[in-house]
């Protein structure tokens, strides 16, 4: 996978900290709903890429929305619209959509974790109902107060997901994370997506177990290369690989997505 060019097409900003930006780039085209980008700063002191997941991406348009969380973050966020930025990618596995044929899902997005869910809640609706289908595509997103101003709701209400949004203080939606408000709500499901926070990818992995619901979780946790060479990001799995004889993953190359069943968090 190489290196690319990516133009800024538009950049906006969702609420405090959390930016949106379009950018139209070759990496775009055949990407797959739940991989990623890495983003190279400009700056030659930061020589690592931030890994940002694909949010939404169409012929050569690629959707990004990420919190400023560091130096890194800080400076793709300063970068206005006509200017270049580096990125390579897709990267990752992506989601296994084909697990959704036919049944109820349930897509579980806590806070920044939303981006990662968009463009597949986007092509399970697409195809809802039909044969290779799922029946019902429901999300619940999970933010830390109103001043997040529910961002993405909307994107994922526009596609023809039914939208539940979850807040922790209660200031808007039902009070809680996304599993209280699955709980509260008597939401149900055969299958589970989900993306946030370690915490709750935990939480959901032992409620999955308890339900006996199939989950799939992407995990967004440090990265350095990106491309599966220096074990800087492996995660403990319950098997060990065919290849290494050990239990572990490369999140940035057997994941980001996992069968919440298969790794150890
Ligand atoms: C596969 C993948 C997809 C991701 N997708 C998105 C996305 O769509 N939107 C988004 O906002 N973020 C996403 N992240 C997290 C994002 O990559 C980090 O927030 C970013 O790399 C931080 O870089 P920085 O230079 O701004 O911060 P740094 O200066 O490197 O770190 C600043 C702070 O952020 C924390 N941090 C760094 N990396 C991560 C991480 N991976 N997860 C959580 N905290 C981190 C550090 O511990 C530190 O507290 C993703 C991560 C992965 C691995
Ligand atoms: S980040 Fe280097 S192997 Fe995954």
């Amino acid at each position: 996978m190489k290196k690319c060019v990516a133009h800024i097409i538009s950049k906006t900003q969702l609420c405090e900290g959390i930016i949106d930006m379009r950018l139209r780039t070759e990496a775009a085209r055949g990407a797959r709903c739940g991989q990623f980008v890495l983003v190279f700063p400009n700056d030659p002191s930061r020589l690592l890429g931030r890994p940002l997941c694909i949010c939404q991406a169409q012929e050569d348009c690629l959707r990004i929305v990420f919190r400023i969380s560091g130096r890194g973050t800080q400076e793709i966020s300063e970068l206005h619209t006509d200017e270049k930025i580096m990125i390579e990618g897709p990267l990752g596995n992506g989601w296994d959509v084909s697990a959704a044929a036919g049944k109820e899902v349930l897509l579980l997005c806590g806070g920044i974790g939303a981006p990662a869910l968009l463009q597949l809640a986007q092509d399970l609706c697409s195809i809802k109902g039909k044969e290779n289908g799922p029946k019902q595509v429901r999300a619940i997103l999970g933010y830390r107060d109103a001043s997040m101003k529910a961002f993405l709701a909307e994107d994922f209400k526009e596609h023809g997901a039914e939208v539940i949004i979850a807040s922790d203080d209660g200031s808007i939606g039902v009070g809680g994370n996304v599993l209280d408000a699955a709980k509260q709500e008597g939401i149900g499901a055969d299958v589970i997506y989900a993306c946030g926070p370690m915490p709750m990818l935990s939480a959901v992995k032992g409620y999955a177990r308890e339900k006996g619901i199939p989950a799939y979780i992407s995990l967004e946790e440090r990265m350095a290369c990106g491309v599966g060479a220096c074990l800087g990001c492996v995660v403990k799995t319950a098997e060990k690989d065919g290849h290494s004889h050990v239990n572990n993953a490369r999140i940035c190359t057997e994941g980001p997505v996992f069968d919440a069943s298969e790794v150890i968090l």
